[in-house]
C-alpha cells in the first residue's frame, strides 16, 4: 500500500466516521493526548501532536531556543560510552524526519542500542512497537535490523504520525496497514495495526516487543492484555523492552504500577532496573537538569509462553 491509502484509510476510520473516543484510550490520552489532523486541497495531511513525545523542530529559530538542551543531550551520551553508536543513526533518523537531535531523540536511541547489544546473538525477524508516536522508536529499530519486519501498534489516530514520520525515513519502504486479523502475516517492512483492534496480535510470530513510556499512561487491563497477546507468540519466550515509569496515576485515578504488569514467575529477566539515561531530563531554561514526576524502570525480559 502507498503510505496516502493508509494515511487516507485511518483518517476515514479515527477521524470522520468515528470522532468518540476508542474503547483502548485511555483516561489519559482523553485529557492529554491531541491529534489535528487536517487535509489539505491536494489531498495530502498536515500533522499536527500533542503529549506523545517532545520534538525540537530543525528550524533555525527553534535550535537557537534550545541551544542548552542539545548541549546537555552531548554531555549525557558522553556517559554511556557502550551506546555511543546511538547518536549516529539517532541523529540521522532525526534528520530525516526535520527534528534535532533533543533528548526524547536520545532517550529512544540508546534504548534501541542497547536493545540491540542486549540481543547480539538473537534471530530477530518481527519486532512490534506499541506506542511510538513519531515512528522514531520503529525507525532506529529497522535501520539496526535492516531485515526485520516492524509492526507499529498504536491508537488510530497517532498511527497516523507513526505512518508519516516511518516514511520520511524509509520512501521507499514497503508499508501496510492491518485492515483484517490475516493480514497481521503480511511480510512489508513496516505494518501498522491500530490499537482499536490490538486483538489481531494474538498468535503472531513476534521475537521482540518494545513498549518505551506509553503502558504507564494505559489502564491496566489494557497493559495486561497486551501481555497476553506477546505470550501468544508463535515465538518461543519472546523477548520484551519495557521502559515506563514505576508508579502513575491516570486522571480518572487509577494508579498504574509497573509492579502489577502481567509478569509471571516463569519469566526470564534479563535486566531490570531503574532506566540509566532516563533519570532526568535537560532544559533550555534553568533549572537545566529536570527531573521527572517519577522514577522510571526498564526491563529486558523473556516472556513465558
Ligand atoms: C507518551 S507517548 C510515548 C511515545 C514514545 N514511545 C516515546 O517514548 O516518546 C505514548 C504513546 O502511546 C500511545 N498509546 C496510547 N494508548 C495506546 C494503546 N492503547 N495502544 C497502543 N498505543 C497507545 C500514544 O498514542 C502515544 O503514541
Amino acid at each position: 500500500m502507498n503510505k496516502n491509502n493508509i494515511l487516507e484509510d485511518l483518517y476515514q476510520s479515527y477521524f470522520q466516521s468515528d470522532t468518540s473516543y476508542s474503547r483502548v484510550t485511555s483516561s489519559h490520552w482523553k485529557v492529554v493526548g491531541k491529534q489535528t489532523v487536517t487535509r489539505k486541497t491536494d489531498g495530502s495531511f498536515d500533522l499536527h501532536g500533542l503529549g506523545f513525545g517532545h520534538r525540537i523542530s530543525s528550524n533555525i529559530f527553534s535550535q537557537l531556543c534550545h541551544i542548552p538542551e542539545l548541549i546537555l543531550v552531548k554531555e549525557l551520551l558522553s556517559k554511556f560510552p557502550e551506546y555511543s553508536d546511538a547518536e549516529g543513526f539517532g541523529r540521522r533518523i532525526a534528520r530525516k524526519q526535520s527534528f534535532m537531535f533533543g533528548y526524547d531523540c536520545l532517550r529512544q536511541s540508546l534504548a534501541a542500542s542497547y536493545i540491540k547489544r542486549s540481543l547480539e546473538d538473537a534471530d530477530i525477524k518481527r519486532i512490534c512497537v506499541i506506542g511510538d508516536g513519531y515512528g522514531y522508536t520503529g525507525a532506529l529499530l529497522k535501520s539496526l535490523w535492516p531485515d526485520a519486519q516492524i509492526i507499529e501498534v498504536n491508537l488510530g489516530r497517532t498511527l497516523m504520525f507513526d505512518v508519516d514520520y516511518i516514511h520520511k525515513v524509509f520512501p521507499t519502504a514497503s508499508l501496510s496497514l492491518a485492515t483484517k486479523a490475516s493480514e497481521i502475516q503480511s511480510n512489508s517492512d513496516f505494518l501498522f495495526l491500530a490499537a482499536e483492534q490490538y486483538e489481531w496480535l494474538q498468535g503472531s510470530s513476534i521475537n521482540l516487543f518494545v513498549n518505551i513510556s506509553s503502558m504507564q499512561e494505559m489502564s491496566l487491563d489494557i497493559i495486561n492484555n497486551y501481555l497476553s497477546l506477546m505470550r501468544s507468540s508463535s515465538i518461543k519466550n519472546p523477548f520484551f523492552y519495557c521502559c515506563n515509569r514505576v508508579e502513575k496515576q491516570l486522571p480518572d485515578g487509577e494508579v498504574v504500577l509497573f509492579e502489577q504488569y502481567g509478569w509471571s514467575l516463569d519469566d526470564m529477566i534479563l535486566d531490570d532496573e531503574l532506566c540509566p539515561w532516563y533519570k532526568q531530563y535537560p532544559a533550555s531554561l534553568p533549572p537545566f537538569w529536570r527531573s521527572f514526576d517519577g522514577p522510571i524502570r526498564h526491563r529486558l525480559v523473556r516472556l513465558a509462553n
